[in-house]
């Protein structure tokens, strides 16, 4: 049942022509996509999130997420590079694992995706929603939060997943333009905030420097809790892979801008929470029992009334140029994150709508999803239902949940690419790898037991909603996936005789 109904490599790469997206990015775009996908809401919103996790520590907590992180990315290079069509760990998954695994990623993804989007659409309402209400423009309090969060319906988180679907329908290549400008914008605001915290860098507001301890399984505190929803800021390199098929020369380009762009974001993320912690500190809020409150919970809300700490703000970079005497330049970081940050929602879309457009293609949704326009070359109908979808989600539900579960179907995903390259490595060792896993019998266990830990340092209640939306997924896939997959058909076709069988997934691809 496992190994069931692996599609052949070679059947992929051939699919792939059937429907074909045109090639039009090369590697300076792509690492720009990268960039522009990863850089977002995890550094300018949920530094709060995890100081009020780890304190001080949540430096740590950046870098054993920037490790894991880097560890997928080796694997999942590997295969980007192997099999450079549009689908990422869904597809690969469907050519190692076969597809019922292969599905379960792809339904995984969605969260990692989707959900993401709607994140960070949340993170931009709340630095927009600062900024009106600097220049006297507030909107009512129901209108600036969903319900869990004290409010009705985020109307701008809603507004700004529109408008971005509505870029992705006009055209890659102009949202890529689009895209390169705000990467530009959120880069200088990093820059900015790093040259002017860390020289304001106290040795005193580094103590004490781990005061909720390392954290313990489904607890989501201290710094492993802390480096479970942190992992959330480096979550879209792998969108880079998902255009693959739109790539040019993807064999050399996709490495590049998948590791490229990660490796930029590490050292700006480790400058900007040194700089956050070291110039204004980064205690949790305890509560009379002198535990860490969660964070996003009403006691949290209660015992940040009033208070100024980090762990309270929710445009943290813009806080803390303030809290420095730098007002207004607090307030242009905070004009740049509400810039740029829907470049990081474009991309999360991008990477949601050529999934489905994939699973479409398979047959595992209906084949209406991977229609493309005749004018704009884009798959319009899948992305408009996704943007629907993202829309719906900001508009309702808080960040910090939001990011977990998107954090939990990464994990999981993660976890599988890097099997796929092992087992792909004992299968057909001779098959062409234009890039190769440095170690790999080093760093794909390493980056399997690194994707378990934090996915095993995630709230109990995130981890539960990870595992209905499995369960969902699986029913959905027996009612339809199963019945009008392509593989099957082709599989019953090749034994009616109609056609010559496909080939055997076990076959050698060409020598390197
Ligand atoms: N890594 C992206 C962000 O931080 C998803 O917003």
């Amino acid at each position: 049942m496992l190994f069931w109904r692996v599609k052949p490599l070679d059947k992929i790469l051939e699919t792939a022509g059937k429907k074909a997206l045109t090639r039009q990015l090369g590697a300076f775009q792509l690492t720009m996509l990268g960039i522009g996908a990863v850089i977002g809401t995890g550094i300018f919103v949920l530094t709060a999130e995890a100081g009020q996790k780890a304190g001080p520590a949540m430096m740590v907590s950046f870098v054993i997420a920037a490790v894991v992180c880097g560890l997928a990315a080796l694997a999942y290079s590997e295969l980007a590079a192997m099999v450079p069509v549009s689908g990422s760990a869904y597809t690969y998954t469907y050519g190692v694992l076969g597809e019922a695994l292969a599905w379960v990623v792809g339904w995984a993804l969605v969260l990692e995706y989707a959900v993401a989007a709607g994140a960070v659409s949340v993170g931009w309402s709340g630095y927009m929603n600062g900024l009106l209400t600097s220049v006297g423009v507030d909107l009512p309090r129901a209108l600036k939060t969903g319900p869990i969060d004290g409010g009705s319906f985020n109307l701008l988180a809603f507004l700004i997943a529109l408008l971005v679907t509505v870029l992705l329908v006009v055209g890659t290549s102009k949202s890529a333009k689009v895209n390169a400008v705000l990467v530009s914008i959120k880069v200088a605001a990093l820059v900015i905030f790093i040259a002017i915290a860390v020289p304001a860098a106290q040795a005193p507001n580094f103590e004490p420097f781990l005061p909720t301890g390392w954290g313990s399984p489904l607890g989501g505190i201290g710094v492993l809790g802390a480096a479970a929803s942190i992992f959330f800021a480096y979550v879209g390199f792998d969108a880079v892979s998902t255009a693959a098929e739109e790539t040019k020369n993807p064999n050399r380009n996709i490495p590049i801008g998948l590791i490229g762009s990660l490796a930029v974001c590490t050292v700006f993320y480790l400058l900007v929470s040194y700089g956050a912690v070291g110039s204004m500190g980064a205690q949790p809020m305890f509560d009379a029992a002198g535990v860490a409150i969660h964070p996003g919970t009403p006691a949290m809300a209660e015992a940040c009334a009033n208070s100024q700490a980090l762990v309270c703000s929710r445009e943290p970079l813009a806080h803390v140029m303030r809290m420095l005497g730098f007002a207004n330049v607090g307030n242009a970081i905070g004009l740049a994150a509400a810039l740029a940050l829907p470049s990081v929602i474009l991309m999360m879309m991008f990477g949601q709508t050529r999934i489905f457009f994939t699973m479409s293609r398979d047959g595992l949704l209906p084949e209406a999803l991977s229609r493309i326009h005749p004018r704009f070359h884009t798959p319009h109908v899948v992305t408009l239902l996704t943007g629907l979808f993202v829309s719906l989600f900001a508009a309702l539900f808080p960040v910090g949940i939001l990011a977990d579960i998107s954090n939990s179907g990464t994990l999981f995903a993660f976890m599988a690419v890097a099997a796929g390259v092992l087992i792909l490595r004992k299968r057909e060792p001779n098959r062409h790898r234009p890039f190769r896993t440095p170690f790999a019998w080093i760093v794909c266990p390493a980056a399997i037991a690194g994707c378990l830990l934090l996915f095993l340092n995630l709230s109990g209640y995130t981890l539960s909603m990870f595992f209905g939306w499995a369960v969902l997924g699986i029913i959905i896939y027996r009612l339809y996936g199963y019945r009008h997959s392509e593989l099957a058909r082709d599989i019953r076709d090749a034994k009616a005789g109609e056609i010559p069988p496909p080939e055997p997934p076990f076959h050698e691809g060409p020598q390197a």
